[in-house]
């Protein structure tokens, strides 16, 4: 596509060696003889770049300049001049000019800055065209760290398909909404979006939750009931906290994925079903089928595609948007007009370990948005637990003090800090097992040491 270039001169000898030295190959050209002429073209079709002169009749190209960064903000300007002065370049560029060229100029030096010009131009309408991308996908999901970006991605590659997916990631992290953007991504975005917590229900309930139950299949049924297989028909159906489900409905649930088709509670009859299943869980799955709780066999089949949503403090580049977002949100919500955060804020934020992740974050803001007084967020507007800024190890003096054994404890208390207290990501991190961490963690507690040192973060050997 050639970009479209209005020359306005009114030295007709400028603007046709203009079109000499420019390649009609890459541009269209056109021109205008007076700063008048090319504001009525400008407002009635649009030009890409426009390249002045600035002296000129009645109107000077500083005034047109003026008038097109209203008419047409993303139009790139180019001033050119033969008498200029450093003082009229500066105030060409803060009148928003992109350039600024001085006559007598050699072709050359034309074309390399009209190139200029336009690569800026062209990385720009990418720029653009991402953000409406992004927004029109994901809307509700914020975060542009690369680990963010790695997530839609993923989202984006499993969303078309049928395939089961598992999300795994902290509480609060966000997994609920990512699986409602697969649902939203995908071919059955018409269908319903259905959930179903499989936590704190027995195993009674759960499988009529699921499959649905004929009357009289047992007491209290008094009538026929459909399930959530069933509600989810042609849709998705997210199964949240996995993990949790009894044993015995893991195995009615494989059947159902392997067959496609459900049997109610007292009913020998089957019903087809089609319907996508998300999977997530809080809980490191490998470590419930290690403890016998998970079946390894339903493990494989759910997870298909599997996306693990890192921890908030893990993308801490993520935080100053979404407190934008939440700050906006809670202000209409509560009619307030918070119009600045107090960089501090965002200071403590960043070194915050954030155990609650997003959920946490959203909750610090709202609670915020309704206590402060005026239109500015400070850090005396929330609280947070402030032992559990992260603080570093000891400093080499206490360092050279400790023993082996205190060395080790301080190591995995302060692991188990940055980690939000998961006790699995602190043993991964060190390269243990989880039991370790937690044999580790009791025989503190039973010497008393934990108290004492989970409450300042420090731990100065005594
Ligand atoms: N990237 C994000 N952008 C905007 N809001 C987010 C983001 N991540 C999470 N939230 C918000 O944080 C809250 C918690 O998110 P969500 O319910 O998806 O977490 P979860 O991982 O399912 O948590 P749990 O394990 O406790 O069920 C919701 O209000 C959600 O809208
Ligand atoms: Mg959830």
């Amino acid at each position: 596509m050639k970009t479209k270039i209005l020359i306005v001169d009114d030295d007709s000898l400028v603007v046709e060696f203009l079109k000499e030295a420019l390649d009609v190959e890459k541009y269209e050209l056109h021109s205008a003889h007076s700063a008048e002429s090319a504001l009525t073209r400008l407002r009635s079709e649009s030009f890409e770049l426009v390249l002045s002169d600035i002296r000129m009749g009645e109107m000077d190209g500083m005034e047109l300049l003026t008038h097109i960064r209203e008419l047409a903000p993303k139009t790139v300007v180019i001033m050119m001049t033969g008498f200029g002065t450093v003082e009229t370049a500066v105030l060409a560029m803060k009148l928003g000019a992109f350039d600024f060229i001085m006559k007598p100029m050699s072709p050359e030096s034309v074309e390399v800055r009209v190139k200029k010009a336009v690569e800026y131009i062209k990385l720009n309408r990418q720029v653009v065209a991402l953000k409406l991308d992004s927004a029109r996908r994901y809307s509700g999901i914020i975060g542009s760290s690369k680990l963010m970006t790695e997530i839609f991605d993923r989202i984006r590659l499993a969303a078309p398909s049928r395939a089961t997916v598992l999300v795994g990631g902290e509480s609060g992290s966000g997994k609920e909404l990512i699986a409602r953007a697969i649902h939203e991504e995908s071919d059955r975005a018409d269908g319903p979006f259905v959930k179903l917590n499989c936590a704190a229900l027995n195993q009674n309930l759960i499988e009529s939750e699921l499959f649905g139950h004929e009357k009289g299949a047992f007491t209290g049924a008094i009538q026929a009931r459909s399930g959530r297989f069933e509600l989810a028909n042609g849709g998705t159906l997210l199964l949240d906290e996995i993990s949790e489900m009894p044993y015995e409905t893991q195995s009615k649930l494989l059947r159902t994925l392997q067959e496609r088709e459900i049997e109610k509670v007292g009913s020998a009859e089957t019903v087809a079903i089609d319907v996508r299943i998300i999977a997530s869980s809080n809980r490191n799955l490998a470590e419930a089928i290690a403890d016998g709780s998970f079946r390894e066999d339903l493990f494989y089949r759910l997870n298909v595609i599997s996306i693990e949503v890192p921890p908030l403090r893990d993308r801490t580049e993520d935080i100053p948007q979404l407190v934008e977002y939440f700050v906006k949100k809670y202000s209409e919500e509560n009619n307030r007009e918070i119009k600045h955060v107090d960089r501090e804020v965002f200071e403590v934020f960043k070194k915050y370990p954030w155990p609650g992740n997003v959920r946490e974050l959203e909750n610090t803001i709202q609670a915020a948005v309704v206590m402060s007084a005026g239109k500015t967020i400070s850090t005396l507007d929330f609280s947070l637990d402030a032992s559990a800024i992260r603080k570093p190890l000891a400093n080499k003096l206490e360092f050279e003090s400790l023993t082996l054994h205190e060395l080790e404890r301080q190591l995995i208390l302060d692991r188990l800090q940055r980690f939000g207290g998961s006790k699995s990501e602190a043993a991964r991190s060190l390269d243990v097992s989880a039991r370790t961490i937690r044999n580790k963690l009791k025989e503190y507690s039973e010497f008393g040491d934990v108290d004492k040192m989970s409450g300042n973060g420090s731990t100065s050997a005594e």
